[in-house]
């Protein structure tokens, strides 16, 4: 759980690290904020990677490509503009929180250290879902696709990271 955890946020590092860059010729109202996101997943991964490097555990196999498929998604929804990034943002926290919340519900009985970790970061992930939701832009078609191919893909890293 901890590893998928650890791979998923720099995922999430590199999709605010990719949008950050292009919002600076793209839409620089958005910079900010893209890179005070990308502060805290650098810390989450951070918490993760402690809890692993402490129990001895090695790194997901998914951890570079999750980096990589960050990354391209970031670059691309930040040239398609604000609305794709809001919408991108929306989707991925969408589905972590459900998964966080679950694990939280488990680790409280199981893993007390594991547990610790999923609920400090479980504040950050929902102020960014609550922000992105409420910048997207309603009704439009292409931002409806885009969030169900963005927790479509985010729900299968997970599901095939815990596999
Ligand atoms: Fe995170
Ligand atoms: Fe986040």
């Amino acid at each position: 759980m901890i590893k998928v955890n650890h791979a998923g946020e720099n995922g999430a590092v590199n999709i605010y690290r990719a949008q950050r860059i292009v919002a600076r010729f793209r839409s620089k109202s958005l910079v900010y904020q893209l890179e005070q996101n990308m502060e805290h997943e650098l810390a989450h991964r951070k918490i993760f990677a402690n809890y692993l490097v402490e129990n001895g555990i090695r790194r997901c196999k998914s951890y570079f490509a999750c980096g990589a498929g960050g990354y391209v998604l970031g670059f691309v929804t930040g040239i398609i503009g604000p609305g794709a990034v809001a919408a991108t943002t929306y989707a991925v926290e969408n589905v972590v929180l459900e998964h966080l919340e679950e694990q939280r519900a488990y680790l409280c009985n199981n893993d007390l250290a594991a547990h610790a970790c999923v609920a400090q970061i479980i504040e950050d992930e929902k102020a960014h879902h609550d922000a992105a939701k409420d910048q997207l832009e309603e009704n439009q078609l292409m931002t409806n696709i885009l969030i169900q191919v963005v927790k479509f893909c985010t729900e299968c890293v997970i599901r095939f990271g815990m596999r």
